[in-house]
């Protein structure tokens, strides 16, 4: 049989599996009533939007839509009013941001505070880059790339901050960029080591193996990265989303399979992945 063998770093990072557990904590207990919603879904993995389904944590896109009862914040954060919103509206709020996410939040506040114009450097759009902004001033802007910052009118003091799944070699581009044009440039580094952690050891596994499975959920950019990251070192690399999809043929002549997930992939998930893997080359 082939040997299988877990990417070193691999599966929820720290923000997550805390919102994870928090979400479970506030689950209803049996007979109980009350009403138990996450604000958007808590990952970007439906099956544990599902199970969350079933311990009775459903999920509201908004606070119209949990009216009563309890919202949970998920790890990306929100903008302050959405908190005080839902405080108003006399919601019991579990504030699940992640404490990394959280440290962006004051370090945008603090350079308000000091004077500094901030730009975050992130993808436009993107729920946690959106969170930040509600705390970085009414004149903050989103450059994605190098590209994004140049096209910016800047001048002054500008004081960069990030979100926490960028590359360092992005922001290292935008800061080439701003440096320049500018009378001061802040940079507070507010990457997060989780997603270029599991990448590294993605690619590390990758190039050992003759197979890859990737675990996570098809909408997640950060398992679709490490899908491709895989797919470059290895050519037989599958991404899936649950256990049942894999398939006996994918692992004939493998010796050496290697599994990776990503940041909102539970361990149970990479557990039972493993599991279906024994039984099928068995
Ligand atoms: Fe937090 Fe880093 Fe995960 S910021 S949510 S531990 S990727």
């Amino acid at each position: 049989a082939p040997t299988i063998e877990i990417a070193a770093h691999a599966g929820t990072c720290y923000g997550v599996q805390r919102a994870l557990d928090m979400a479970l904590a506030a689950a209803p207990q049996a007979g109980e009533c009350t009403q138990v919603h996450t604000l958007g879904p808590l990952i970007h993995n439906p099956i544990v939007v599902r199970e969350l389904a079933e311990a009775g944590v459903g999920l509201a896109e908004n606070l119209d839509d949990a009216a009563t009862g309890t919202v949970i914040i998920r790890a990306h954060g929100v903008v302050p009013q959405v908190i005080d919103a839902a405080r108003t509206r006399g919601l019991n709020v579990v504030d699940a941001t992640c404490p990394y996410v959280k440290k962006v939040h004051m370090a945008a506040e603090r350079l308000v505070h000091e004077g500094y114009r901030v730009v975050v450097v992130g993808e436009p759009g993107h729920p946690e880059v959106e969170g930040i902004l509600g705390h970085a001033g009414d004149d903050a802007q989103v450059v994605s790339c190098a590209a994004d910052a140049d096209a910016l009118p800047l001048k002054g003091k500008v004081g960069l901050v990030v979100q926490t799944t960028q590359t360092a070699q992005n922001l290292a581009e935008v800061v080439a960029v701003i440096t320049p044009r500018v009378q001061e440039l802040r940079v507070i580094n507010t990457i997060c080591a989780a997603t270029s952690e599991r990448q590294q050891a993605a690619a590390t596994l990758a190039n050992r193996c003759d197979c890859m499975v990737v675990v996570g959920g098809k909408n997640s950019g950060n398992t679709r990265r490490l899908a491709q990251i895989c797919a470059d070192a290895c050519e037989r690399t599958y991404h899936i989303e649950e256990a049942s999809e894999l398939q006996a043929a994918w692992f004939t002549d493998a010796h050496h399979i290697g599994i990776t997930a990503g940041a909102s992939t539970p361990q149970e998930h990479i557990e039972r992945a493993v599991e279906r893997i024994k039984e099928l080359c068995l």
